[in-house]
């Protein structure tokens, strides 16, 4: 039987992220993680690598608390809306932050780094094994050898994953940040169980024009834990902590997000130098 290859999914990695304004107001609330990115970086002392950094939300705040960043993003729109909120920051934390057009697979920096971040369900825009591996490797390269590799993914949720994908999960009102209509949300998901993927399907009904009503695809490769934990293993990385929150609970039925920090692996050359 032919093995079903994960797509690189182009629309569910791009789509959500075409309107650097729409994202800032869709997380504004968003704040419980940013806290535990900045207090990593403050002790790393810095700089720090921040891959996929968006719109800037973490890194502008890793800037704020004093520390140096270097943030690549892959999408056009989230880097200038980065650009453009780093341009209104005071002069001293505007030189700290370096903004940089890249993507996870392919960045090779001549730098290395502390501390490299991918916050906020980055990881799970890498669908494929390769891909993963690609980005594993990025992380290696970039990182000195007791430095520290953060991220966050989601904890797979079996409920979303056994929904029936022509049903409409209606959400509330949400308003657009162009003219603020409200649009009417609503959401379908679907699952692939080969692949682990998921996609989800945001509807934004327009209240009564039907011609400017849209839906977004948001995909996202999904990670289970003892999962995630093999292939750090596998790609050269030891598990310091995986926790199920920003404050170190640990990960349970009721987990959102699977919090991880690794370290290096140490190579045979690494070990016998720290022996003699
Ligand atoms: C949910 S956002 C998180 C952004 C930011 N880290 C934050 O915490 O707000 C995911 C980001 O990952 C980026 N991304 C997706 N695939 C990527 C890749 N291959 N390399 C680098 N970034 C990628 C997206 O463009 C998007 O900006």
């Amino acid at each position: 039987m032919a093995k079903r290859k994960p797509e690189r999914a182009p629309a569910g990695s791009v789509a959500h992220y075409e309107d650097g304004r729409y994202y800032d107001q869709a997380y504004r609330r968003r704040r419980h993680d940013v806290r535990f990115y900045v207090d990593l970086a403050l002790r790393s002392g810095g700089p720090v690598l921040e891959l996929g950094a968006g719109t800037g939300r973490v890194a502008l705040a890793i800037a704020k608390a004093g520390v140096d960043v270097v943030g690549v993003e892959p999408m056009k729109p989230m880097l200038e809306r980065a650009e453009s909120r780093l341009a209104r920051l005071p002069r001293g934390t505007r030189e700290r932050v370096e903004l940089r057009h890249g993507d996870i697979e392919r960045l090779r920096l001549r730098r290395r780094f502390p501390l490299v971040i991918a916050p906020f369900n980055v990881w799970m825009h890498l669908y494929s094994r390769e891909q993963i591996e690609r980005g594993f490797a990025t992380v290696r390269h970039h990182l000195l050898q007791d430095g520290r590799f953060a991220f966050d993914v989601l904890l797979p949720d079996p409920t979303s994953m056994a929904r029936d994908p022509s049903r409409r999960y209606r959400g509330g009102e949400v308003p657009h940040p162009r003219g603020g209509v409200k649009y009417r949300y609503s959401e379908y998901f679907s699952y692939d169980p080969m692949t682990q993927i998921e996609t989800t399907m945001m509807d934004f009904e327009h209240p009564t024009r039907k011609s400017e009503s849209f839906c977004t695809p948001l995909t996202q490769r999904q990670f289970f834990p003892a999962e995630l934990e093999a292939l750090l293993h596998y790609n050269g990385f030891a598990v310091e902590s995986h926790a199920g929150d920003f404050v170190g609970e640990p990960i349970t039925s009721a987990t959102e997000s699977q919090v991880v920090v690794a370290r290096l692996r140490p190579t045979r050359e690494a070990a016998r130098r720290s022996s003699t």
